[in-house]
């Protein structure tokens, strides 16, 4: 099996300050120095006000960041969108795509997630897009056809950039049904997933492209919890919302997959 990095991703969300983040960070940095020797990824996903400032407090350290979300455009008229090449200019090497919210409260949809995810990629920017059910969706039995929904035009747009069995970007795997809710999917639940995730892969891109890609879980992840759930053959992380703000948890969770 091909090794794969394990990553840890926070998703502020639409939370923190300059104050409040100055203090997470520095905690963070202090809790995970000997800790995070290189064996974990570790990113943060800022509002992206806060792009500048996790510009000066992450340099020279080993943390990415980014926004969690951008244009599909590059620039333009397009009132209150933020694009691919400002994001860069901040040093950001991640973004989010296609988080569950953005799908639900600003409508978008599968092919404007991809697109957006191919222009990250164009842009040297790596996404992580998000993919996932509700619970509607999983009582009537579509889990497999709503991933095919959301997962196929993210191949077709991006497939292109494959080089040497890699595909620049990372898959998280977050049912809406464990977002902010305190439920999480149990680790079976979510090791189902992620294989159905690589499989649908395999079939378009090939098995080594599959085996390399990384599917992070996500959905009330907590430090509790952690270790069961990336102990999971397919499971290469997590994005964590609710608990990234908090220094202990995040520290907990990234200690978690170390096992
Ligand atoms: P949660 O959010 O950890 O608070 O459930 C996860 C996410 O939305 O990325």
């Amino acid at each position: 099996m091909t090794d794969r990095k394990k990553l840890v991703a926070g998703n502020w969300k639409m939370n923190g300050s300059l104050e409040e983040n100055q203090l997470l960070i520095n905690a963070l940095k202090h809790d995970l120095n000997e800790n995070n020797s290189g064996a974990v990824d570790v990113s943060f996903f800022c509002p992206s006000p806060y792009l500048s400032q996790l510009h000066v407090l992450l340099k020279g350290t080993r943390f990415s960041y980014g926004s969690q979300d951008i244009s599909e455009q590059l620039s333009g008229a397009y009132t209150g969108q933020i694009s691919a090449k400002m994001v860069r200019e901040f040093g950001a090497t991640q973004v989010i795509v296609g988080h569950s919210e953005r799908r639900a409260y600003q409508s978008e949809s599968s092919r404007l997630v991809a697109s957006k995810a191919q222009t990250a990629i164009e842009n040297n920017l790596l996404p992580i897009v998000c993919v996932g059910e509700t619970l509607e969706h999983r009582e009537s039995n579509q889990v497999e056809s709503v991933l095919a929904e959301q997962l196929d035009p993210i191949i077709e747009k991006t497939a292109a950039f494959v080089k040497a069995s890699e595909w620049p970007l990372v898959i998280a795997y977050e049912p809406v049904w464990a977002i902010g809710t305190g439920v999480t999917a149990s680790p079976d639940q979510a090791q189902a997933v992620h294989v159905l995730i690589r499989e649908r892969v395999a079939a378009a891109l090939g098995t080594e492209v599959s085996q390399s890609l990384r599917i992070l879980y996500g959905g009330s992840v907590k430090p509790s919890n952690a270790e069961e759930i990336f102990s999971q053959n397919d499971i290469d992380g997590g994005l964590i919302g609710g608990a990234s703000l908090k220094s202990d948890d995040f520290s907990g969770i990234i200690r978690a997959v170390k096992g």
